[in-house]
């Protein structure tokens, strides 16, 4: 029988005997550094020691309401484990399933994504919406399972959405993959040539879409799927014109468009649904982490009419489906998060607080090695120049320490010579955490590279 453990030494030694954490560094001795975080309370995190964080990154881009909302996560969460602690959302059903289902689509509204399919993960959407994908083609007698997405894009970690990852490293160790996972140039604009106006961009990009669909053939194509601004490669916003170019590319061929939304989803640019931001226009959508702003596992696929429709012709089931997709409580916790979503007009807060966010990032090009701020809505990168380091790994190690020393926590993501920094606040953050965040950076960079 384990005690609960109190004591940050007996944790970090129970952690490194049992607790193989995700992504998590494991060599010896890594945990003897290992933070132990017990408490959270509006932007920031307390760990084991007392000591206390700016989450500066929503953790994994999802703790949108922040962490002052336990009580009534708590009670929802209390009374739908009194009534029905769980049901599947089979043959049968159960009333919270149903209700998130109908507000979710509401909140799509103009996207047109009225049916709705749970998940117990962002991957597992990602997953989802390609079986959607090739089905409904099989269905319509076509026989098409390529999907195209984008370099550097992270898309999860099963099977489908490993081979989907634009990022080499994180597909190499399970080669070989699914077959049929292509992809093409993202929308980074930082390092394209000067003077390109963002249409030339736009042009170029769909230009390259377009040759691999028919370097592929188009009738083999099922998917393209994008994130309407993509986070792994630091917040690449897509140029003006892109989001409507890839609509007209996937109408000629007639492919499926499909928004992974895992992050963007609920409020993170200001719009319940990023694809509402940027003019996207997708026949799936996928959501996940900021549903419940993770204080429940639970993600949603959208699909349009045209989509569904082949699967409600008899007996053409999608056979697809999981245990623990719209769980009651969860269902009831994310509900709950929804609505204090909407009491707290989290998204009316990000668009009137965008410009000062923004501002204050940008206050840092004063600094030698700020190289481009990029980003939109609560969701920056702050990229710094080529050619800092000679070791991108070592400083992106050092920045990141120094940032946990000054009680900022953010992603530091190397690059060959230099470092990208991922911001993406709780949306309930304000001018005290941008200060408090803009003042941490300014001091760790001043002293790495300044
Ligand atoms: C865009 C995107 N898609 C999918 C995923 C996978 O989500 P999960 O970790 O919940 O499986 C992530 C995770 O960060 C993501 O950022």
């Amino acid at each position: 029988m384990i005690e609960p453990l109190s004591d940050t030494a007996k944790l970090r030694e129970a952690s490194a005997a049992h607790n193989w954490r995700h992504f998590g560094d494991m060599t010896d001795g890594a945990a003897e550094q290992l933070r132990v975080i017990v408490r959270g309370e509006g932007c920031h995190l307390y760990d084991s020691d007392g000591n206390r964080f700016l989450d500066a990154l929503s953790n994994l881009f999802c703790v949108n309401v922040g962490y002052s909302y336990g009580d009534e996560f708590a009670e929802v969460a209390a009374e739908q484990l009194r009534t029905l602690g769980y049901h599947a959302n089979w043959a049968s059903t159960h009333p919270r399933a149903i209700e998130l289902s109908a507000r979710v689509a509401e909140l799509a509204g103009d996207l047109d994504l009225p049916h709705v399919m749970f998940t117990p993960s962002g991957g597992e959407g990602v997953e989802t919406c390609w079986k959607i994908a090739r089905q409904y083609f099989k269905l319509k007698g076509e026989n098409r399972w390529k999907a195209i997405a984008r370099e550097t894009a992270y898309h999860g970690v099963s099977l489908g959405a490993i081979s989907l990852n634009g990022i080499a490293a994180y597909r190499e160790p399970f080669e070989p993959l699914v077959p049929g996972a292509l992809h093409v140039r993202n929308t980074k604009a930082y390092g394209r040539p000067e003077g390109e106006t963002e249409a030339e961009h736009a042009a170029f990009l769909l230009e390259d879409m377009e040759a691999r669909i028919l370097q592929e053939g188009p009738s083999t194509v099922a998917m393209i799927i994008v994130e309407p601004v993509q986070n792994a490669g630091g917040m690449l916003t897509p140029p003006a014109g892109y989001a409507e170019g890839l609509r007209a590319l996937a109408d000629k061929y007639g492919i499926l468009l499909v928004a992974d939304e895992t992050i963007t989803g609920y409020g993170r640019l200001g719009t319940w649904f990023g694809s509402q931001r940027i003019g996207l226009r997708p026949d799936i959508l996928t959501s996940a982490k900021a549903l419940s702003s993770a204080h429940a596992v639970i993600g949603a696929v959208l699909v349009s009419d045209r989509v569904y429709e082949p699967f409600t012709e008899a007996p053409s089931l999608f056979k697809h489906g999981n245990t623990f997709g719209a769980h009651p409580v969860m269902s009831a916790i994310a509900l709950k998060n929804l609505e204090i979503m909407e009491r707290l007009r989290l998204n009316e807060h990000v668009l009137a607080k965008e410009p000062e966010l923004r501002a204050a990032l940008e206050s840092l090009y004063d600094l030698d090695c700020v190289g481009d701020v990029r980003g939109m809505g609560f969701f920056y990168a702050i990229e710094l120049k080529p050619g800092t380091v000679s070791d991108g790994a070592l400083l992106a190690k050092e920045i990141e320490n120094g940032l946990s020393d000054a009680g900022i926590m953010l992603r530091v993501t190397p690059t060959p010579t230099g470092a990208i920094l991922g911001i993406c606040p709780p949306l309930v953050a304000d001018t005290a955490e941008f200060d408090e965040l803009v003042g941490g950076i300014r001091t760790v960079l001043s002293a790495v590279c300044g």
